[in-house]
């Protein structure tokens, strides 16, 4: 099923220089790039984007951490968007992350852990609106050719 997702390059990925090599995995799988912004979050936004986590003992340290330097925010849609983008980001505790997935080749910390994907279609269509303005997507056909790297 076509559906969107939100990924969120987090400041650790940004800081590593790492966003380009995130964003070629999006579009070696051929899903769609439909909306990407650079932006600091203010505490306003954290509250919103990470409403089911706020009354967490690690709320502090998630809300320190994701408004220390800019993220990448991405709008995707493609065919199961929720569940492959968050099979390409591997599992939230980075030194759990399989090999292969971003997080097994670039993370190694729990916090720190390079990515933030939504889990479901309602909640990513949620967290896309706490992000993304309707003039930000865009419409364009992907040509999903194969290609070698
Ligand atoms: P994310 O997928 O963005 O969802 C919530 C974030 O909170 C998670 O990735 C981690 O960055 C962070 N997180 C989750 N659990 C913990 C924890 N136990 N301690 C510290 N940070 C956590």
């Amino acid at each position: 099923m076509t559906e969107k997702t939100l990924l969120v390059i987090k400041p650790d990925a940004v800081q590593r220089g790492l966003i380009g090599k995130i964003i070629s995995r999006i579009e070696r799988k051929g899903l769609k790039i439909i909306a990407l912004k650079m932006m600091m979050l203010t505490d306003d936004y954290v509250d919103k984007l990470y409403d089911i986590h706020v009354d967490k003992v690690f709320y502090p340290l998630l809300n320190s951490f994701i408004t220390s330097g800019p993220l990448v925010a991405i709008a995707i849609q493609g065919k199961n968007s929720v569940k492959v983008v968050r099979k390409l980001a591997g599992v939230t505790n980075s030194p759990e992350a399989e090999p292969g997935t971003i997080r097994g080749d670039y993370g190694n910390d729990l916090t720190k852990n390079i990515l933030h994907s939504s889990d479901k279609p309602e909640r990513a269509l949620y967290e896309l609106g706490v992000l993304f303005q309707e003039e930000d997507y865009v419409s364009y056909d992907l040509i999903n050719e194969p290609w070698i790297e």
